[in-house]
């Protein structure tokens, strides 16, 4: 691998003293700073899932700074804006300046293949996050892994939060009484692993816990929340009176779905359940006012990310004291956020 750690001389000049009409020497105490260059690249940085863990990353650093004197991690964060071509040259640039690491959150998961190969020619280790290239590109490159949590895990805890509150209190979200839950489900971008993987195994989760379900409608609203709204708005038109519940895979098209509801004054009328755990959704659970979500906590992901620059970056040990499942994969648990007892 290319030489990387860049060393900065600080010079600290101690104080001189005059001495019998003789200037002492002055002392010259030399600290050195090692620097290490990471290149982060995002598919989007309007996704609000990915700037909080980018946010998170910064103070995560910040503090492992403070209690690593000598070291300077210097991070480059740049967004594809949704362009795979885009983000090819922003890793051809991270690429020619030697980085000691790359984070990179792909835009096109199913075309990982040239960054994979960019980066092992140069011999830069590579850390994917959050879209998960297949298995087989994880393991093209000697030094590939990939960070993210367990899509189907999120949806099995999706579908406990709505299996727990039917066998608890049927009458929330069976609100016609008929014995089965009228859905729709908001989607997210369509080849992304989460969508595809959240909105099988939530039905899945749902129908082994015995859970009489019917599908009104579902569409993609590319994880976004105002796409989610202009979705729920046309749904409230389209299907009155029918949908119980709106199964988003993730929180900001759960938060588009909820202010849609509420501006309709239709929050009684319908229940809706997200896939993330950002503060907003949390606090609404709590409020009674969102069924409930999944914990995928930011701060824990942007931890995981700060593991592998401390390992392949500064220490140099590559992945030696990461736990990584087969190898290759950090994965981060999660936890249901669900409303207390009395709120329901
Ligand atoms: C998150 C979404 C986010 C997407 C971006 C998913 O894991 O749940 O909120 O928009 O990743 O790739």
């Amino acid at each position: 691998m290319k030489k990387k750690a860049v060393y900065i001389g600080m010079a600290v000049l101690a104080a001189g003293s005059i001495l019998w009409g003789c200037q002492e020497k002055e002392k010259e105490a030399e600290t050195e700073t090692r620097e290490v260059q990471i290149g982060v690249a995002v598919y989007n940085e309007k996704d609000a899932f990915i700037s909080s863990i980018c946010e998170y990353l910064g103070e995560e650093i910040y503090e492992y700074e403070k209690s690593h004197s000598g070291i300077r991690i210097r991070t480059e964060i740049v967004d594809a804006g949704g362009s795979q071509q885009e983000q090819n040259q922003q890793i051809e640039r991270f690429v020619s300046l030697e980085y000691d690491l790359l984070l990179v959150n792909i835009v096109d998961r199913t075309n990982a293949a040239v960054i994979i190969d960019r980066a092992s020619e140069a011999g830069i280790p590579l850390v994917f996050f959050n879209r998960e290239p297949v298995r087989e590109d994880i393991f093209r490159g000697q030094e590939v892994y990939y960070e993210g949590s367990d899509a189907r895990q999120s949806a099995l805890l999706q579908a406990d939060i709505i299996a727990d509150t039917f066998q608890e209190k049927p009458e929330v979200l069976d609100k016609d009484g008929d014995g089965m839950i009228e859905f729709a489900m908001l989607e997210g971008e369509s080849n992304h692993q989460d969508t595809l993987i959240r909105s099988e195994w939530v039905l899945k989760g749902l129908e082994e816990r015995g859970v009489p379900i019917r599908k009104i409608t579902s569409a993609t609203a590319n994880w976004e929340r105002s796409q989610a709204k202009a979705l729920v708005d046309q749904w409230i038109d389209e299907y009155p009176g029918e949908i119980e519940l709106i199964i988003c895979n993730n929180d900001d098209m759960a938060l588009g779905a909820w202010e849609v509801l509420e501006e309709a004054k239709c929050t009684d009328d319908m229940q809706v359940v997200g896939i993330d755990g950002v503060q907003e959704v949390q606090e609404l659970v709590q409020k009674g006012k969102i069924l409930g979500t999944v914990l995928c906590d930011t701060k824990l992901h942007a931890k995981a990310l700060l593991s592998f620059i401390d390992a392949f970056a500064v220490r140099e040990t590559k992945a030696e004291g990461i736990e990584l499942e087969d190898e290759r994969y950090y994965m981060i648990p999660m936890d249901m956020i669900v409303q207390e007892d009395e709120v329901q």
